[in-house]
């Protein structure tokens, strides 16, 4: 028997019985001798409060009835009751009127291809000697570390699994290495955001005392040109009397780093059409992403606003409200593009393979993904932890401003779910290799 027709019989029926019941009582016991009415009055009289005791039952029982449905069942049918033509509808659309905007946040699969710039196209002969580069430990000083020591593709989901990076020497430094898979999509680079492109971040770690340690431009151009093989790659990739310059190996990593791309998430299958892609739970945190406000932040495809996909504010405050995590997680020392510390200033992150690329934030202060969601939902979001968070105030004394704010609160299940959601965003080919 179906939802609506077994409720029907259980709360409708007894329901309808005894408001019959108690009018009756009332009819003919109270009202009829009080007004004085005869038979046929007192049955009259029945009949029309008996028609708004069965209309209120009906509604009743409608109401019970959907209430009871599962949420994706009542959706679809609310959506179909309140929706109404737009005002302007039949007035043909002025030329060059804006595009009517969709009311909802819209969803986007990361595109099969990364683009890459006028000036550094993306060839199989470009991407062969940058893959080779990546993956040379001759590029350090001491021969020991390559761009894969730090950027693990395969181990760790292009990131190291350390808080912070490692590099020649054993000299740690003081940020955590994010990933390079999809970091072609990103409009600025770092976590400061301190690189415009993959061509001038590449040639970064080479040069820096702490990553590779090489003294000098000159030196790593003279190593690579030192070894014919290396000087055969090049001249298929740039030309044949082209010098081999750091601004070639750059372009060559960069173009290695386009190919770096993970289309193949559940989530992307799930916008593609595959509806079976992501389960109930990752769903439930799939809408508490976008209804909490994540996606105004870790927007588009790429889950970043620091994207070429079409990015607005590459660059935000972090964390933006004062909580207890700053001290848990020594969140402000470092104070990132801003260039001091207390509330600092980040390029925000892209969350693909997030679940794989642990620990977290600019000082890998954080080891668990959902305590990252925890830090995120309060610090940026002012969602409260918890169920009843009540009231805060705060005064920010060098803007001398006291906002209010009401948190709406989020429990451990809703954090659950978020992070349910965030795995559906990792490759399914470096999840399966994270496994084994
Ligand atoms: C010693 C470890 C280490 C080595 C070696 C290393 N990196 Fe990194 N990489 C890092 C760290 C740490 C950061 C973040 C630094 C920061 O934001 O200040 C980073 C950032 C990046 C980024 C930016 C990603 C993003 O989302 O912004 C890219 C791309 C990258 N590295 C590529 C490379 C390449 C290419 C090489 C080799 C030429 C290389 N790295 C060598 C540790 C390393
Ligand atoms: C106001 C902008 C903003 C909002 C809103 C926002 N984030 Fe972030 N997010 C950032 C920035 C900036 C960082 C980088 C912080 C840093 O430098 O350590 C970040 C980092 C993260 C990280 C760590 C990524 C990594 O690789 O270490 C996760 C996970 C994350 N955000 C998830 C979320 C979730 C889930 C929400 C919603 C509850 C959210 N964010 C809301 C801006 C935002």
């Amino acid at each position: 028997m179906n939802m609506g027709l077994s409720t029907l019989l259980d709360v409708g029926v007894p329901a309808l019985l005894i408001s019959l019941a108690v009018l009756l009582l009332m009819v003919h016991r109270e009202l009829g001798p009080f007004a004085g009415l005869k038979e046929g009055g007192k049955w009259l009289l029945m009949g029309a409060f008996g028609m708004g005791v069965l209309a209120f039952g009906i509604k009743l029982t409608v109401a019970t009835a959907v209430a009871k449905m599962p949420e994706r069942t009542v959706g679809p049918l609310v959506a179909a009751y309140t929706r109404h033509e737009p005002a302007d509808a039949g007035v043909p659309a002025l030329p060059g009127a804006p595009p009517r905007l969709p009311e909802h946040y819209v969803w986007q699969a990361l595109p099969q291809t990364a683009p890459a710039p006028a000036d550094n196209p993306t060839t199989p002969e470009k991407v062969a000697l940058g893959k080779r580069l990546f993956f040379d430990p001759g590029l350090s000083a001491d021969g020991t570390v390559s761009c894969s020591s730090c950027h693990d593709l395969t181990g760790s989901a292009g990131a190291d699994g350390r808080r912070t990076a490692l590099g020649i020497h054993g000299k740690t430094g003081s940020r955590n290495a994010p990933t390079v898979w999809n970091a072609a999509f990103q409009s600025v680079l770092f976590w400061d955001g301190r690189a415009a492109s993959l061509e001038e971040q590449a040639k970064g770690p080479m040069l820096n005392p702490l990553e590779m340690g090489m003294p000098s431009a000159a030196v790593v151009e003279k190593r690579v040109a030192g070894n014919a093989s290396y000087r055969g790659a090049f001249a298929r990739a740039f030309g044949p009397d082209r010098p081999i310059t750091l601004d070639h190996i750059a372009e060559a990593i960069a173009a290695y780093e386009r190919t770096l791309i993970t289309p193949d998430s559940p989530y992307d299958r799930f916008v593609r059409g595959d509806r079976h892609a992501l389960d109930t739970a990752q769903l439930r945190g799939m809408a508490l992403f976008e209804s909490l406000g994540c996606v105004s932040c870790h927007k588009g495809a790429n889950f970043s606003d620091a994207s070429l996909l079409g990015g607005q504010f590459p660059l935000r405050i972090f964390p933006s409200r004062p909580t207890p995590f700053d001290a848990r997680y020594d969140l402000t020392a470092d104070g990132g593009a801003a260039g001091r510390s207390g509330r600092g200033v980040w390029r925000v992150p892209s969350l693909r393979n997030v679940a794989l690329t642990g620990p977290y934030f600019h000082n890998g202060s954080v080891d668990k993904l959902s305590d990252a969601v925890r830090v995120m939902a309060n610090a940026q979001l002012g969602v409260a932890m918890g169920a009843s968070p009540g009231r805060t105030l705060y005064w920010s004394p060098e803007e001398r401003v006291l906002s209010r704010t009401e948190p709406r609160a989020i429990g451990d299940r809703e954090v659950e779910d978020i992070v349910a959601f965030l795995n559906g965003l990792s490759s399914d080919a470096l999840a399966k290799r994270d496994k084994n």
